[in-house]
This record gives structure tokens, sequence and C-alpha cells, in this order.
């Protein structure tokens, strides 16, 4: 069928909005009609030369919708359903079969790859030329998207659905990094350095878990505004020389957990630094540099925690969250501003300089 999306062709360039060709669902492939879809930093990853990403590509993976039609062998979703979208894994692998998923062992290449794992792509282009998709095993910067039956997560049907994208990814990777990889416990203290939208949502859930000191670290003073509305107990600038010291004056002797999400090698080093024995540092941004780490000080029992996709079960932890929002406790909607989807670029422009936390795109009609 023909569908409408954004193409990435060259690095540098613009969006490109095209009219694309994509293929019936196959076997176990579930095919979306989009009605919003969440931008996402790991989405600007084709933009990176150095990674040699296929071009041209369609990326997007937060997206959410209604079920159009489901390919054969697919059971868990019917025409008509509300789903959002995740991140796609096995089923079968060891980790999968241990309610680890965001480490099945073909995670790479049904996520970020850009081709489905037996390496074809649903989408082509003019005289059939092939684009990569199956981005996160959606590719859902379009109007219509084909998922798998791993990775749709069915939601009532009345969600405002067009919201409901960034549970897929983002808002999912802080929330269950608190509430799952890291499992904080009520009355402690967490740091979350980078308050956009992945640490925003770790604020979000550090205030379910009960953490009693939820301190916010940022560039952006705008959103160390926001994050004390949406409960960080204190904030600091992240550009603050003395931001260690002053961690553990805070503190006393340090965090019970730490999470990154800025990637940069002096902030995960503080992050670390501000652990007190026992604590637990996670890592989620996207790092470009090898650490050195003190001799010895993790022998004192603080552990470092690499996350992906917050060690969660989507079809677990997505309705979960949904039932957190209904109770007012956890308000992730505050961190979206909705964008055209002609106005791609300028919603990631906006991402990227930190002016709105989480854009999200409404569909094309
Ligand atoms: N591991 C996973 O499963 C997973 C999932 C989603 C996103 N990610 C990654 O997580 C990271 C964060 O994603 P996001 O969508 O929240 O991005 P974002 O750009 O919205 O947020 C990052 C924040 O970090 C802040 N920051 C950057 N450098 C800093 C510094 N030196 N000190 C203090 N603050 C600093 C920025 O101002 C920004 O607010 C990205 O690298 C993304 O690719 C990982
Ligand atoms: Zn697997
Ligand atoms: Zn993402």
């Amino acid at each position: 069928m023909k569908i409408t999306a954004a193409v990435i062709r060259d690095p540098q360039a613009p969006y490109s909005i095209e009219q694309l060709e994509l293929a019936a669902p196959g076997p176990g492939e579930v095919l979306v009609r989009m009605a919003g879809v969440g931008m996402c930093h790991t989405d600007v990853l084709p933009r990176i030369p150095e990674l040699e990403l296929p071009r041209p590509i369609v990326c997007g993976h937060e997206g959410a919708g209604t079920v159009q039609a489901v390919g054969p062998g697919v059971t868990v979703v019917a025409p008509g359903d509300h789903v959002v979208m995740s991140f796609d894994s096995c089923g079968e692998c060891a980790n999968c079969r241990s309610g680890h998923p965001a480490y099945c062992q073909t995670f790479m290449l049904r996520n970020l790859s850009g081709f489905r794992p037996d390496g074809t792509t649903p989408l082509s282009g003019d005289g059939g030329e092939p684009v990569a998709g199956s981005w996160f095993g959606q590719s859902s910067f379009a109007s219509h998207s084909l998922a798998t039956d791993r990775n749709v997560v069915k939601i009532g049907d009345d969600l405002p659905l067009e919201l409901l994208g960034p549970l897929g990814c983002g808002i999912q990777t802080g929330a269950a990094s608190v509430l799952v990889a890291m499992r904080a416990r009520p009355g402690s203290s967490i740091a979350v350095f980078g308050t956009g939208a992945v640490g925003m949502a770790a604020v979000l859930a550090a205030r379910v878990a009960g953490c009693t000191t939820i301190i916010g670290v940022d560039l952006n003073d705008a959103r160390l505004d926001l994050a004390r509305e949406l409960g960080a107990t204190h904030t600091f600038n992240g550009a603050d020389l003395d931001l260690g010291d002053q961690l553990l004056s805070l503190t006393g002797d340090g965090v019970q957990y730490a999470f990154d999400t800025t990637g940069a090698s002096s902030m995960i080093l503080t992050a670390i630094g501000a652990l007190r024995p026992t604590g637990v540092c996670g890592l989620v941004g996207v790092q470009t540099e090898p650490l050195t780490i003190e001799p010895n000080f993790l022998s004192a029992g603080r552990n470092v925690m690499g996350i992906l996709e917050g060690d969660a079960v989507p079809q677990v932890f997505i309705p979960e969250m949904i039932a957190l929002w209904r109770q007012g406790r956890f308000p992730f909607d505050r961190l979206i501003q909705t964008f055209a989807f002609g106005d791609i670029d300028r919603a990631e422009q906006s991402s990227l300089s930190g002016e709105v936390v989480k854009p999200v795109l409404l569909a094309p009609t």
C-alpha cells in the first residue's frame, strides 16, 4: 500500500516527506495506522556518519495507532485495537524467556539495523528502490507502520492515543530504569543526570517509588524548573565545578541511586562518584568515550549497570504507566508538545535545542 513517510536520505539534509510503498503484513506482523509518534534521541543516530547506518531510512520508534490488519499467526491483537509500539525482541532467546526482552540476543538486529531480522525491508520508493525500515520493528515516522506481534501493546480505547507513543521508548526507559532495573526503594535518594525526556520520566518514577531525595542535574535551567515541578527535591546545574562535592554534602555519604542520561563521561564519573557504598548507578545515555574509574572505588559494594529500555517487558510496564497516569501519579503528558507531521524538522530541532522535552508528531492524514 502507499503510505506517507519522513525519510532521511542525507544525514545533513532535512527530512524528505515522501510517498512510499509498504508491504502487506507477513507472518507475525501487524499493520498499524499511526495516530502519533514521539521523537527520541535515538532517531537521530542515522544522522551520525560514523555509525554507518543504512540510508535512505525511515526512523520513528515511539508510535501509537490503530491496528488495521494482521498477518498470519497474529493472535495478540486484531483490527481496530489501539496499540502502543515499543522495541522488538525474538521471544525465544534465554534473555527473552527470562523476562528481559531488552537484552534479546537479536536486539541490535531487530531494532537498530534498519532491516527485518532476515535482512529484508518492508519499504520501497520509486522504481522499487529499497528504503531501510523496521527501525525498532516499526519505522513509525509515517502514516502507517509494520510492527510485530512482539512489540505492539494493546491499550484501552478511551485514552488519548496520539500522546501515548513515548511510553514505548523514552518514557519507559526512564521510568523502568528506576522502578524495574534499579528497583529504587521508598525513602531512598536518587540523582538523575540529564533531565530530558528519559531523565524527567526517571524523576516521575522516583516519586512513584517513594524516593525522598530526588536530585535533578542538567545544563538547561528551564528543564530544572520543570523537574522541580514534577518532583525533584533539589536541582543543580551540571556546569557547577564543585557538583560532586555539593552532592556529597547534600546527602552525607552519597546517593543510593544515580542515573545518567547524558552519556557525557564527566557526568557519568560524577554520577558514579556520588554513590554511597552499595549504591547503584544506571547508564542509558549513548557514550562516546572510554571511562576511567578510580581503583577500588567500586569494591565498596558500588555498582554500575548499563540499562536498555529500563529492562522493561513492554506488555507489563506500559499498562502500569497508564494506570499510574490515570491516577494522576505519572503525569508524563507534561513533557509532551505536539507538532504537525510536516513540522518534523522543527520538532527534531526543538528537542535537540532543549526547548521541548518530548515532541510528538501527529500522524499525517
Ligand atoms: N538505553 C536506552 O534504552 C535508551 C532509550 C532511550 C534513549 N536513550 C538515550 O538516552 C539519552 C537521553 O535521551 P533523551 O531523549 O532524554 O535526550 P534529551 O536530549 O532530551 O536529554 C538529555 C539531557 O541531558 C542534558 N545534558 C547533556 N549534557 C549534559 C551535561 N554535561 N551535564 C548535565 N546535563 C547534560 C541535556 O541538557 C538534556 O536535557 C540519549 O543518549 C538517548 O539516545 C537510551
Ligand atoms: Zn530474544
Ligand atoms: Zn528511543
